[in-house]
């Protein structure tokens, strides 16, 4: 079995760009498991029933584009609360934790729940308004026409839903280390978050 590092953080905390250049830079997987999430509430906003959209899910075959969308965002905070929906996707993301060479796996519940025994846990954070600000340019800069108030409300919102389910709720692991980014650029997070990795392994 490979070498697991957990990524764990709110919405636009910077995890996903911590751990793809994690991945990159030491020849690791990467798995963004909120892709996951966003594929099944994808399908339920399509009508599908949410538990049977994740068992039947191709995690190969995620289209990127719609997933981005703040709805489809939402749509997932909401999926992902149901226990059943949850439960279908463990495999998956415990299967890639496994593999030979190493992985990357970022999300909500991995350090406290996927990979409990990950020699290394990190938990990404900053400030609501910091994170609106950075999700805001990004769906900008993909095209979208949204306010940053909007997205705020959609991050606190989600904030609000992930933290507060019964199953698996956000939060960091006891054995995690806790990286705000909120004063940081994206080199200096990157680096931070590499020394530590480099501390553990
Ligand atoms: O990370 P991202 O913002 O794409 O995740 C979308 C939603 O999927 C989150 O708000 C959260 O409710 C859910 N999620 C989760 N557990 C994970 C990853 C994502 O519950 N491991």
């Amino acid at each position: 079995m490979g070498f697991t590092i957990a990524v764990d953080g709110p919405a636009a905390s910077g995890k996903g760009t911590i751990s793809k250049r994690l991945a990159r830079d030491l020849g690791f997987g990467h798995l963004d498991t909120g892709r996951l999430y966003r594929a099944v509430g994808r399908r339920m906003l399509d009508g599908m029933e949410p538990v049977e959209a994740a068992r039947t899910l191709n995690p190969e075959e995620l289209d990127d584009a719609v997933l981005r969308l703040p709805e489809v965002a939402q749509a997932a905070s909401r999926v992902a609360t149901i226990a059943e929906v949850r439960a279908a996707l463990v495999d998956f993301q415990r299967a890639f934790a496994a593999r030979s060479g190493g992985a990357v796996l970022d999300g909500r519940d991995i350090g406290t729940v996927i990979c409990p025994d990950a020699p290394a846990k990190l938990f990404v954070t900053a400030r609501p308004e910091i994170r609106a600000d950075r999700r805001w340019r990004e769906l900008v800069a993909a095209g979208l026409d949204v306010s940053v108030d909007s997205v705020l409300a959609d991050i606190r919102a989600r904030d609000e839903q992930d933290m507060n389910r019964a199953d698996a709720p956000l939060r960091a692991a006891d054995d995690a280390m806790v990286l705000d980014t909120s004063d940081m650029d994206v080199e200096t997070a990157i680096a931070a978050a590499r020394r530590f990795v480099d501390q553990v392994r």
